[in-house]
Order: structure tokens, then C-alpha cells, then sequence
């Protein structure tokens, strides 16, 4: 069939092509968010493609050798903490962070399962009551990778406070860049979120201190590296 651009049909076809090709999982990885779902833990973590593409981004920082510290800013039941963990350099360390006690002890469990818990440090409380804590702690210029994934609009003040930790070099990751409940050509003014996710996108890609870029996969990877 032609190229004739992107349909419906086209875009599930897709993403599963993408899951099926490059989101191959461990007994670790699959069936995990199926067990986290039975527990009450909501559906919305990242997809084994996305995943994967985190994990290859990690093992891509800290000068090509794998990111040395990472963090993660929604943890939920641990899946895209363990595609990550599973990118680090040896010695390196994620620090992800959870709001929802349920989630994080979940979360501790999977990391331990899969062999991950050693490389991997759970704060549990908000990004923004965290950050400005284990950023203190970590010190500048001391971050490889950076992954936002809990309160869209609240991706602004995370970056924010982690900015003077990141390192030139170091890479800023947004996931749902593009959409969750909502989707970014909906009209401005429709959902708050979408709003604040365009005024993000809009303000990374016009900071001097980033290379920006996005992967339109599954709801949109926002990738920027520091300078
Ligand atoms: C989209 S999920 C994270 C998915 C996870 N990164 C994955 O792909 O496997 C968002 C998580 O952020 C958590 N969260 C909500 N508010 C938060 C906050 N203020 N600070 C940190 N985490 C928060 C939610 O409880 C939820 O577990």
C-alpha cells in the first residue's frame, strides 16, 4: 500500500510494531504493570518501546559510557525505573521519586526482583518538596540524566530546581510531551495540562542552555541535552 500519511489504523499498527521490534521484556519487565494493575496501581506507565528507548538513552549519557546518576521524577510501580537502572555505567545510581507510599513500596519490590535495588535510591514525596533536597545533596553539575514523568505542569518548576544539578552533556527527558488524556493539537484553552505541556515544549526548545528535540512515540519523548 502507498505512503498516503498517517491514519488511525496506522498509528496502533505502529506502536505495536514498535512494542513487538524494540520492546522486547524480561520475565522482570513483562507482566509487571499487569501485577502492579491488580494492585490497584493505575495503567499509565510507559510502554516496553519507550522503555527501551530510555534505557538506550542512559547507556548514551555520561559521555557515551552510561549515565552515572539518573533521576526520575514518577516512579510508579517501578517499570521505566528498571529499563533505566539497567542503562547506568557500573556504580551508577537512579534516584526516582514517588508521591504515593503504595506506589513506591511497590515499586522497592520490583526494583528488588529485578536485581535493580542496589543502583536504585526511592524518595518517597513530591517532585517539588524532593528535588531541591537530593539536588542539594547530589551537588552541581553532578546529573546525567534527567526523566520527568509525574505532574505535567508541574515539569517547569522540576526543571527548575534540577537544572544547576545537570551537567553539560547531560540529557532532560519529558515523557507525554505530546499527550495523556489529552492531545497537544487540541485547541489552546481545552485542558490545562495540554497547556502547560506546550508552554514546556515551547520553553525548552527556546533555552540557550538545550539542544531540544522530540520522538513522537507512543505520547511524545521531549529530549534535551544540556550544553
Ligand atoms: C505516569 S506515572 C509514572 C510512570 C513511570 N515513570 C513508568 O513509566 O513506569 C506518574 C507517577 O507520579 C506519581 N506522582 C503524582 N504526583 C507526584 C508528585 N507531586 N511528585 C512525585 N510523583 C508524583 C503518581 O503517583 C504516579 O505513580
Amino acid at each position: 500500500m502507498a505512503n498516503d500519511g498517517m491514519t488511525p489504523a496506522r498509528w496502533r499498527n505502529t506502536s505495536a510494531y514498535l512494542q513487538e521490534v524494540f520492546g522486547s521484556e524480561d520475565e522482570h519487565l513483562a507482566g509487571l504493570m499487569e501485577r502492579a494493575i491488580a494492585e490497584g496501581l493505575p495503567d499509565i506507565a510507559v510502554s516496553s518501546d519507550v522503555g527501551r528507548f530510555l534505557q538506550v538513552l542512559t547507556m548514551m549519557a555520561g559521555d557515551g559510557t552510561g549515565a552515572r546518576v539518573a533521576i526520575e521524577v514518577g516512579t510508579l510501580a517501578g517499570y521505566s525505573g528498571i529499563w533505566i537502572a539497567r542503562g547506568l555505567r557500573q556504580g551508577g545510581v537512579l534516584h526516582t521519586i514517588e508521591y504515593e507510599p503504595k506506589h513506591a513500596a511497590f515499586a522497592q519490590r520490583a526494583f528488588e526482583d529485578a536485581g535493580v535495588a542496589d543502583r536504585v535510591r526511592m524518595h518517597v514525596g513530591a517532585g517539588l518538596d524532593v528535588l531541591p533536597r537530593l539536588v542539594g545533596e547530589l551537588g552541581p553539575a553532578s546529573v546525567d540524566v534527567v526523566l520527568l514523568d509525574a505532574v505535567k505542569p508541574e515539569y517547569g518548576g522540576y526543571l527548575e530546581i534540577v537544572r544547576p544539578a545537570m551537567r553539560s552533556g547531560s540529557l532532560l527527558i519529558a515523557d507525554n510531551a505530546l499527550g495523556a488524556n489529552w492531545w497537544i493539537d487540541d485547541p489552546a484553552g481545552s485542558d490545562p495540562a495540554r497547556d502547560a505541556m506546550d508552554a514546556f515544549n515551547r520553553m525548552v526548545a527556546a533555552d540557550p542552555a538545550f539542544d531540544a528535540a522530540c520522538v513522537p512515540i507512543r505520547e511524545g519523548v521531549m529530549i534535551a541535552r544540556k550544553r
